[in-house]
């Protein structure tokens, strides 16, 4: 039995949501181990598209549990508004879900925070989802957040609450212009969030550190992508919490040793939501297409996409710093109507070559990628079964990225729906 984290190797919306649908039919326990409501996991099967942003994307196997860890930020409105949409649509949660005593707590105030100061920075902006992740994670980091376990402990709520909001007013009035907050209605809603998500709530490391020792299998949902990571990723660009495989130990409290299998999520492509650097990015017509052709809106803000050519240059970065093991390529179908395909295997900065990401956004900004182009191969590929039945041109492009990446690709994704996925002979979920 084994331990896999999955892992967008780009900057998010790699399709990881159905990876980890498609994986977790054979899966005991799917868990995410960061990030908070700024993820949109779409799940399609069955004609119905399903969106999901905290729940863990293996909802939809009755036989799957699906675990909210310590180090995923939860909005409890947002929570129990997804816990009713997918019992609605035939899944469990009473049974399959448990959630981290542990998580910090998004309150509205931190979504008001996140609204205000994207608003009030012009040019400096991130982009962000506008769900309260970054101030959340403040608050963890300085260590005034409030946990899962408070909100069922009414008494000890109220002590920190009232000495939270002291604070909390201070900064929304001066600093964001904004009302302040009563404590007794936020204490209420608190308290009722509490009541409503108590038969969810435990010890999830406990949980997993037995299911670990009983050797079921595990499957670590990772949100974001590996270069919007807080430490790794395009900073100050990034979110605030480590989508890296390093965030799947200290967002569930597994140990690294229990992981042996680290797999990468990347689209034949690139896409990049909100403000930062995106060396690939097509500003014409290809972008364009692309956009229109794989509905590259964002799943929780509705967003247009940036799109842009596959850089190879990030990918071997993503699964350095992640230590990548398996790689699956999505939406390979969303180029089928391309002439050419290109790859960028290199960039040109400051006119030298080199093939390592930078890490300073000036230079980021700076640097031209450069191309290896390959013949489109202009056809429909939905009936392929096997990669031995895709066109000979896309093979060559999937071949090209193994050998330039020295990862093996085990899934390769032709469309939506959960159906359309080549799966490797030999992978074993
Ligand atoms: P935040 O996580 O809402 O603070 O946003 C920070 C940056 O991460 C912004 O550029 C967002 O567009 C981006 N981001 C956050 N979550 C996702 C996601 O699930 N997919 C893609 N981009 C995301």
């Amino acid at each position: 039995m084994s331990v896999r984290v999955i892992i967008g190797s780009q900057w998010g919306d790699e399709g990881k949501g159905k990876i980890v649908d498609h994986l977790s039919e054979n899966v005991q326990h799917v868990v995410r181990y960061q990030g908070g409501a700024n993820a949109g996991h779409t799940i399609k099967f069955d004609g119905k598209t399903y969106v999901l942003h905290l729940i863990p994307s293996g909802i939809f196997h009755p036989n799957t549990s699906c675990i909210i860890g310590n180090g995923v930020v939860i909005d409890p409105e947002k929570l129990l508004e997804e816990i009713k949409m997918v019992a609605s649509k035939g899944a469990h949660p009473e049974r399959q879900l448990k959630v981290s005593a542990a998580a910090h707590i998004i309150l509205p105030y931190h979504k008001q925070m996140d609204q205000a100061r994207e608003k009030s920075v012009g040019d400096a902006a991130i982009g962000t989802t506008g769900r309260g992740i970054g101030p959340a994670y403040i608050h963890k980091t300085a260590r005034t957040g409030l946990r899962v376990m408070d909100l069922t402990e009414p008494e000890t709520l109220k002590k920190k609450l009232v000495y939270l909001l002291e604070e909390i007013n201070i900064q929304l009035k001066y600093l964001y212009k904004l009302p302040e907050i009563a404590l007794n209605p936020l204490l209420d809603q608190l308290n009722l969030w509490g009541e409503q998500l108590k038969p969810y709530i435990c010890d999830t490391s406990d949980l997993l550190h037995k299911a670990y020792e009983q050797n079921e299998s595990i499957l670590l949902e990772g949100a974001q992508g590996a270069l919007l990571d807080l430490d790794h990723g395009t900073y100050p660009f990034v979110t605030s919490s480590s989508p890296t495989s390093g965030g799947a130990c200290t967002g569930t409290g597994l140990p690294p040793t229990a992981i042996s299998k680290v797999m990468g999520i990347s689209k034949a492509y690139c896409t990049r939501v909100g403000n930062g650097p995106f060396p690939t990015e097509l500003h014409g017509a290809d972008g364009d297409k692309i956009r229109q052709i794989g509905r590259e809106f964002g799943a929780t803000t509705g967003r247009p996409r940036r799109c842009g050519w596959l850089d190879l240059v990030a990918l071997k970065y993503a699964i350095r710093i992640n230590g990548i093991n398996e790689l699956v390529i999505t939406k390979l179908d969303v180029l089928n109507t391309m002439k050419q395909v290109k790859v960028c295997t290199g960039y040109e900065l400051d006119g030298t070559f080199t093939d390592v990401f930078p890490k300073s956004i000036a230079q980021l900004d700076r640097l031209k990628p450069i191309y290896q182009g390959f013949k489109g191969w202009e056809c429909d590929i939905s009936h392929c079964k096997k990669r031995a039945d895709l066109p000979e041109e896309a093979q060559a492009l999937l071949t090209f990225i193994e050998h330039e990446t020295g990862v093996s690709i085990k899934i390769i994704s032709t469309g939506p729906d959960r159906s359309e996925s080549i799966t490797d002979a030999n992978f074993t979920a």
